[in-house]
């Protein structure tokens, strides 16, 4: 079948671990989707930059927007951030061109996420972002799919990696903010401009395009109420644990007589609530609906290895979304890989 060829413009934490996965398991993921995946082209800023992946066999280009609007290309995977500039405008042309888009770019589907949408559908394309949210927790499709027909009437949650990790990593080991949030870039969590991720703008961002699909509503990034963790210390988090409380920055969106609430800020929960056990880069994310009650997800919520599982996802769902596409598990033998069962196990 022919091969389903992607374009990925952005070789950082995320898009380098995508083409490693990609070459690493691509024999899995053509017997899986029915047709190979194959990268023809990249782009990033600096060509000569070692990224610890081959890219010899494929086509750069030094402009990514160039990219979008010439490469031979079915999808155009933008894994660069930022809410304008590249971006923007590369996304903008793949779509003019009918191409669909794969992004993990929260910042620039909160701007103008849903005229992407429209331009998307009105050429025929898909536009996934899986990745956006709470890195490898498919809460997108939980929202997308899982739950048509239900009404939602809450969805709140920690969905920012890095702030996470910093509050986790002061209450366990005493460490200092700059310190915890030093550990957080170099480990791959935060933005490119980290005060994104400490001053709570990255989680409403999510908030936001979580908000669109649950409710329904333009999205409102701005109108968000905000507030960051930069100023918790550790005295602060010492005073929660005494009165059996944690610090957590949660992301709260609900639907109020009024309209829709939304906030985002550093929260006191009780420490034996399940939220109140996610430490670390984990996010969690709750829905609460009235078909299904509450759906709590759990699991990593940034850096290379699950962001780009999420992105996996969305481009394994296009190689997929043709017709006569393989839709059935591929099995192997049971018999030759399962050990024999016996009374112990
Ligand atoms: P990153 O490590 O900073 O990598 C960004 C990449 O984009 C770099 O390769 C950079 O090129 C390239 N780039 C930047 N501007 C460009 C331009 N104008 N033209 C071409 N290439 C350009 O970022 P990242 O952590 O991988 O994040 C990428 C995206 O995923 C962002 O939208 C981020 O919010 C999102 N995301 C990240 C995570 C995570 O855990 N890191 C999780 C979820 C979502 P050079 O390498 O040459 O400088
Ligand atoms: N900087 C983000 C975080 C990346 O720490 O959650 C995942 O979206």
């Amino acid at each position: 079948a022919d091969a389903l060829k992607i374009g990925i413009a952005g070789l950082g934490t995320v898009g380098s671990s995508l083409v490693r996965i990609l070459g690493e398991r691509a024999n899995e993921l053509a017997r899986t989707c029915g047709r190979p995946i194959t990268i023809t082209a990249v782009s990033a800023r600096d060509k000569s930059r070692d990224r610890g992946v081959d890219l010899s066999a494929i086509q750069w280009f030094d402009s990514a927007v160039e990219m979008a609007n010439t490469a031979d290309i079915d999808v155009f995977v933008e894994l660069m951030g930022g809410a304008e500039g590249a971006a923007d405008q590369s996304v903008r042309a793949a779509l003019s061109r009918g191409l669909h888009v794969v992004t993990a770019n929260k910042a620039l589907l909160a701007r103008c996420g849903v005229e992407l949408a429209v331009m998307a559908e009105e050429k025929g394309a898909l536009l996934n972002y899986e990745a956006a949210v709470a890195g490898g927790i498919p809460v997108i499709k939980a929202l997308r799919e899982s739950l048509t027909g239900n009404t939602v009437s809450r969805v709140y949650g920690i969905m920012n990696g890095t702030c996470n990790y910093i509050l986790t990593r002061m209450e366990k080991e005493g460490l200092s903010f700059e310190a915890c949030l030093k550990e957080a870039q170099h480990l791959g969590y935060a933005e490119a401009d980290p005060t994104f991720d400490i001053e709570g703008n990255d989680t409403a961002h999510k908030l936001a395009i979580l908000t669109t699909l649950a409710f329904g509503t333009q999205i409102a990034a701005d109108e968000i109420y905000l507030e960051g963790i930069s100023n918790i210390s550790i005295e602060d988090i010492q005073a929660a644990a005494d009165l059996g409380y944690r610090i957590k920055l949660l992301g709260v969106a609900l639907r109020t007589d009024t309209g829709i609430e939304q906030r985002v800020h550093p929260t006191m929960v009780p420490h034996d609530s399940v939220i109140a056990q996610v430490d670390g880069v984990t996010n969690a994310v709750a829905i609460e609906s009235d078909i299904l009650g509450e759906l709590l997800m759990v699991g990593p919520g940034a850096g290379g290895n699950a962001t780009a599982s999420a992105v996996l996802g969305d481009i394994a769902d296009i190689a997929k979304s043709r017709p006569g596409a393989q839709r059935v598990p591929v099995l192997g033998n049971p018999a030759s890989t399962l050990a024999p069962y016996t009374q112990a196990q």
